[in-house]
């Protein structure tokens, strides 16, 4: 897979994305991500990459041509590969597991990042497949959701997870959430491990687990049990 986040700040995804899991990915060759910096997709000469809105009121909005010219040039370095073009904006749609699934299975994704209210409605209008929300809470800029979208998909790439932490048991796959995990010592601090996980019996070790996630998950996300969530 082939990911491309276009930004004015690269300096912003670069580090999110060349550490732990996200590095370790495309070390193996599963995922190639990159920052392409908006800026050098300007001609003036104080590489602008924003201007008033027409109309007033506060606050700027993304330029066109840079996006335009970017995106272009990313569709002729990768010919064929029909990239999904992803704006992240509270104004999407709620980003959750199927979509993040979803996204997994495409060759290129491209992530247009701009600012809340900031961006000339013709890259929407013209470029953008998916305008994507992570939340019902605003972020100065498009950079973080883009990062978090990256994650979850990039996750679920083949080879990226070990065994150990397949995605095939996550939340949002199951319908449920984890049971509570604990390593020695036995006692910390006054608080004891639960004497079931102690006792080598593995069925009730089994039994407790599940009966542990189904509480959790009735208490913190009881709308997950009436299979409301996608
Ligand atoms: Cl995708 N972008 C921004 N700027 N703010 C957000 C968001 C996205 N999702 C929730 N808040």
């Amino acid at each position: 897979m082939l990911i491309h986040a276009v930004t004015p700040f690269p300096g912003m995804i670069d580090p999110l994305c060349n550490e732990s899991m996200m590095k370790r990915a495309q070390e193996k060759g599963a995922v190639s991500i990159e920052a392409v910096n908006l800026r050098e997709f300007t001609a003036d000469k104080h590489k602008s990459v924003d201007d008033a809105p027409y109309g007033g009121g506060p606050g700027m909005i993304l330029k066109p041509e840079p996006i335009f010219l970017a995106v272009d040039s990313l569709k002729s370095a990768y010919p064929g590969t029909e990239p999904r073009i992803i704006f992240p904006t509270p104004q999407g749609v709620p980003f959750c597991q199927a979509k993040a699934v979803e996204l997994a299975e495409e060759k290129h994704l491209v992530f247009l990042c701009g600012h809340y209210k900031g961006i000339d409605q013709r890259v929407v209008d013209s470029l953008v497949t998916d305008e994507i929300s992570i939340g019902d809470y605003v972020l100065t800029s498009g950079e973080l959701a883009a990062a978090v979208i990256i994650d979850s998909v990039v996750r679920l790439l083949p080879g990226v997870l070990g065994d150990f932490d397949s995605a095939e048991g996550d939340t949002f796959t199951c319908g449920m959430f984890d049971h509570p995990h604990y390593t020695r010592p036995e006692e910390f601090r006054g608080m004891r491990v639960p004497e079931v996980l102690l006792s080598g019996h593995h069925a009730n070790i089994e039994k407790w687990r599940k009966q542990q996630a189904l509480k959790r998950t009735k208490e913190r996300r009881p709308d997950l049990l009436d299979g409301d969530i996608t």
